[in-house]
């Protein structure tokens, strides 16, 4: 394909010298001639491991050039992967300027251009800026039409420097967020050759990914320090000890407790972090990130109260007490501190949860039960109907089948769904509201 590459910093130079050794024909634009001038010498703008070859070896074979001039490149091109910075201003927001001026460069381009072009955005862009600033510009200073003149998608670069041209190569996938399907179809042949799984997604979903990604990679060498600077004070080896985490691949690395929803709780995670954090004061050892997690989860209890709150009924059902699914556990139930706070504000309430019933009936629970929650025991149902009957809200706070089949028929009730009990059901509305969806 031939494809315009604006922007030849880190992620530019190495898409350019990538695509063109892939075999695509390739022109580079940046405003800086002193880069463009190094790649049409044969030379990489960057430093990066076995990036001088691959641009050498396109270079001679005609399959990079770089040059300033936008609309020059773009005249031979069948879509544009713009690449260009966006860094921060001093208030933390995200400066769009590089954005703005390539955008409206590409726009000017087009304005003279018949055939339809894909305009790519590759640079790293918060939730929205795609479809409220990227368009918009594309279409006014251009005068044409997204979805018939021209395509528009945005495709982030999961990229490390250091190791850019093999993580260039093997991405853990490629996102394709696309205005329509006829927008992502050159970025699927561009990208056919790599090894890793193309998902198409809706556009913000594509640049919150991006996102997520970085800010959990922050938020692991965060927690990986804090973890460090704890075992140093208390004389423990931290890399044997982040060694041996790192080889759980069924609850530490990996997909488990990555799914939002609604607080943790139970009788181990609020404790031991309360130890933790005691641990951490006594050694007079700062861990703001440990620090952070209990506050969290108490606004994701918070949360849903407020959810409560908003539904206008002090009639409510509550489809689960324990912390979780499957368990009769109630000791640090955020469904119970809820409870407590909705008893406490004058709701009504009721609750349904077959396990603590069962508990309560056998007496496995039911010390804790009677003398712990004898107030919310009293409000607790053996039959779901009776409960459904009392309430015109029902908070469901456990994946359960007979929860999911209730919500699935739910004509009469306002759910409040702290689970995404139905994977159909991605977005709140009158009769519906889903905690972070
Ligand atoms: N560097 C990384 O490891 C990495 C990885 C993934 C994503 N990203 C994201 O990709 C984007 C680019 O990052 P980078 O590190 O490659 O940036 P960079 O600053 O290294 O390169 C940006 C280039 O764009 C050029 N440029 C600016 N305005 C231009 C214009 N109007 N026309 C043509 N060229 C223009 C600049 O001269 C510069 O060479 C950012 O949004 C970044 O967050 C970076």
């Amino acid at each position: 394909m031939k494809i315009t590459i604006i922007g030849l910093g880190y992620v530019g130079c190495v898409s350019a010298a990538c695509l063109a050794n892939a075999g695509h024909q390739i022109v580079g634009v940046d405003i800086s001639p002193v880069k463009t001038d190094l790649i049409n010498k044969g030379q990489s703008p960057i430093v990066e491991k076995d990036i001088d070859e691959l641009v050498s070896r396109s270079v001679e074979n005609g399959s990079l050039r770089a040059t300033t001039d936008l609309s020059d490149a773009l005249s031979e091109s069948d879509v544009s992967l713009i690449c260009v910075g966006t860094p921060s201003l001093a208030n933390g927001s995200l400066d769009l300027k590089f954005i703005r001026n390539s955008v409206t460069e590409i726009a000017h381009a087009l304005k003279n251009r018949s055939e339809y072009h894909v305009v790519t955005i590759r640079s790293t862009m918060l939730p929205g800026t795609l479809e409220n600033v990227v368009l918009p510009l594309l279409e006014k200073e251009s005068g044409k039409k997204v979805g018939e003149d021209f395509g528009l998608c945005v495709n982030p670069e999961f990229l490390r420097e250091g190791t850019a041209i093999a993580d260039y190569r093997n991405p853990p996938f490629t996102i394709i967020g696309s205005f329509d399907d006829q927008s992502a179809e050159p970025l699927k042949t561009i990208y056919q050759d790599l090894d890793s799984p193309l998902i198409q997604v809706k556009i913000r979903e594509a640049e919150m990914i991006k996102y997520s990604c970085n800010i959990f990679h922050a938020l692991k060498v965060g927690f990986a320090n804090e973890i460090g600077v704890l075992c140093k004070e208390m004389d423990i080896d931290s890399h044997k000890v982040m060694d041996i985490f790192k080889q759980d691949k069924e609850l530490n690395i990996s997909p488990t407790y990555l799914t939002p929803g609604f607080a943790f709780g139970g009788s181990c995670l609020p404790k031991d972090l309360r130890a933790i954090r005691h641990r951490a004061k006594t050694l007079d050892v700062d861990i703001p990130i440990l620090d952070a997690v209990l506050p969290s989860n108490q606004n994701q209890i918070e949360r849903a109260y407020r959810m409560v709150e908003q539904a206008e009924s002090k009639k409510v059902g509550l489809l689960g007490l324990s912390f979780k699914a499957g368990t009769d556990d109630l000791r640090e139930s955020p469904i119970v501190q809820l409870a407590e706070k909705l008893l406490g504000k004058g709701y009504e309430i009721s609750i349904y949860d077959s396990n603590v019933i069962l508990a309560n009936l056998l007496g496995a629970n039911k010390q804790f039960i009677q003398q712990v929650i004898p107030h919310l025991a009293k409000l607790m149902s053996t039959d779901l109907n009776s409960v459904l009957e009392c309430s015109d809200v029902l908070v469901i706070s456990q994946k359960t089948e007979e929860f999911r089949q209730l919500q699935s028929s739910n004509q009469t009730h306002k759910i409040i769904d702290l689970v995404r009990i139905s994977e159909n059901t991605t977005q709140s509305d009158n009769t519906y509201q889903g905690i972070c969806w």
